[in-house]
């Protein structure tokens, strides 16, 4: 698979184009293709910008304080792990096939940046019903389970519960263990959770210290709580969050990278796919340049159309994740000085049932921009001929559930279209960890393009401190 060619996703933005000859309402309600491509161009500014501040960083130079967060390291990430770094690459394939070796449940412990790529790749690349197969069908990879995203007692208590029954099985089957990732190290939400998911896993090696050295990996910053944690308990690895690379911005660092790995993703794939957009971003034009005409369209229809609610609409089940992965990184990227679009993650055609009237028929608000996968990951399910008809549905006899889902494709679309509803579309091979990495890489860029355009920093999160700051008072008065 690594030396398989990259299928290049595509960026479609007719559906947002439908202003020619239409009447007034369509005037006011979409762009013409010549307003798009010509932002894109102002936007090459921008984009040189970002390269600058990229050397400006690896160079070690001084970053203005204005500047500050300048985390611009992430962009290099997929060449560096792939290149330079590649030593700390094929530290956790292995780390990752120890872990997967010794024990059937792994607990990754994060919350934000720290956890939801991690999350978008498990659903996305996994069978979805991996956690409930048996060891063989899942290739002797561990099932996994996301906490230390929340301060919910039932749920912990819960996957405690569960844990403390498996153990009874003995062996690999009734092992488990833990990866625990906080670039700051101090995030209550994951700190509170390792303590308690530590404790456990104490019980359970029967206090044997050196099979927890092994059965818990960090990934975490230098200097860290965590890390001092880490080092008195005498972890055999620890993962470093590399300086300059902010936690929403991680994903292709070892926070993302360790836990796909120890699902046996496929992580080499998953950073080519990042080099070609990287490529990609670097190596177009600015009016054919897939991150830059992305932009554009959200911007203009943000400033021109009053469309602030950027509706990111998914079709197929296994990229919710990666939806609200990219939720956070607008939200918490843009989200500032009262400025930045909102972020609005839908899975469809589910969501047509819930949301799909408002999105047809409310406030125009709103760019939605599908997310289309080709093909299937497995032999495509067909409608079969059945002896009953009373459901009509005979007519429909060898017609596929991916033509059923094509046509609910198509037919939105049409009915955005014929409306005046602005939809541009976002199209992937199939879902895999090229496709993945493509579509991480790309909206990564897009934010901190964005951010650079509307005079936002997109590194850093100064909001999210008040609550923290107010919870820890109140917990410790
Ligand atoms: O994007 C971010 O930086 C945040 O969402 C962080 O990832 C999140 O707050 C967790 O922080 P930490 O990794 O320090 O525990």
């Amino acid at each position: 698979m690594n030396d398989q060619l990259i299928e290049p996703l595509t960026y479609d933005f007719s559906g947002v184009t439908f202003v020619s000859g239409a009447p007034p309402i369509a005037q006011e309600a979409g762009l013409t293709e010549a307003d798009v491509r010509s932002f894109s161009v102002r936007l090459d500014s921008f984009r040189q910008e970002m390269f600058a501040d990229r050397r400006l960083f690896e160079s070690g130079g001084v970053i203005p304080e204005d500047s500050q967060p300048l985390d611009a390291a992430f962009w290099g990430l997929p060449e560096r792990m792939l290149g330079p770094d590649r030593a700390i690459l094929d530290q956790i394939l292995s780390a990752a096939d120890r872990m997967a070796d010794e024990v059937d449940r792994v607990v990754v412990l994060g919350i934000g940046g720290s956890y939801m790529g991690a999350q978008a790749m498990y659903q996305a690349c996994c069978h979805p019903y991996h956690n409930e197969l048996p060891r063989d069908k899942r290739s002797g990879r561990p099932r996994m389970y996301f906490e230390g995203n929340n301060v919910d007692s039932d749920s912990v208590a819960s996957l405690l519960e569960l844990l403390s029954g498996v153990e009874k099985a003995g062996g690999v089957e009734g092992s488990w263990g833990i990866i625990v990732i906080s670039k700051s190290g101090e995030t209550l939400e994951t700190a509170v959770a390792f303590r308690l998911f530590l404790e456990a896993l104490q019980k359970s090696c029967d206090g044997d210290v050196q099979m927890i050295k092994r059965r818990v990996i960090v990934v975490t910053g230098a200097d860290s709580r965590l890390r001092k944690m880490a080092e008195a308990l005498g972890c055999f690895d620890i993962f470093p969050v590399f300086d300059g690379v902010g936690g929403r911005f991680s994903v292709l660092s070892p926070v993302g990278l360790l836990p796909a790995a120890v699902l046996g993703l496929d992580v080499v794939s998953l950073l080519k796919g990042a080099v070609a957009m990287n490529d990609r971003f670097r190596g177009s034009s600015p009016e054919d340049n897939p991150v830059l005409n992305y932009v554009s369209v959200g911007r203009l229809m943000e400033v021109r159309r009053r469309a602030s609610i950027r509706v990111l609409s998914i079709w197929g089940k296994s990229l919710e994740s990666l939806g609200l992965w990219y939720d956070q990184l607008l939200g918490e990227s843009l989200g500032k000085n009262g400025q930045g679009a909102t972020p609005l993650t839908v899975v469809n055609t589910r969501d047509l049932h819930s949301r799909g009237q408002q999105h047809q028929e409310g406030r125009r608000d709103k760019l939605i921009t599908n997310l289309v996968v080709r093909h299937t990951s497995r032999a495509p399910v067909e409608v079969k001929k059945l002896n009953l008809n009373q459901d009509n549905l005979n007519e429909l006899a060898g017609k596929t559930i991916k033509d059923i889902m094509m046509a609910a494709v198509a037919g939105t679309n049409k009915a955005y279209f014929d409306d005046y509803r602005p939809a541009a579309t976002i199209e992937i091979a199939r879902v895999d960890e090229s496709a993945l990495g493509q579509l991480f890489q790309m909206f990564m860029l897009a934010t901190v393009v964005e951010g650079y355009l509307i005079g936002v920093n997109p590194y850093g999160q100064p909001g999210v401190e008040a609550y923290k700051r107010n919870m820890n008072e109140f917990l410790r008065k």
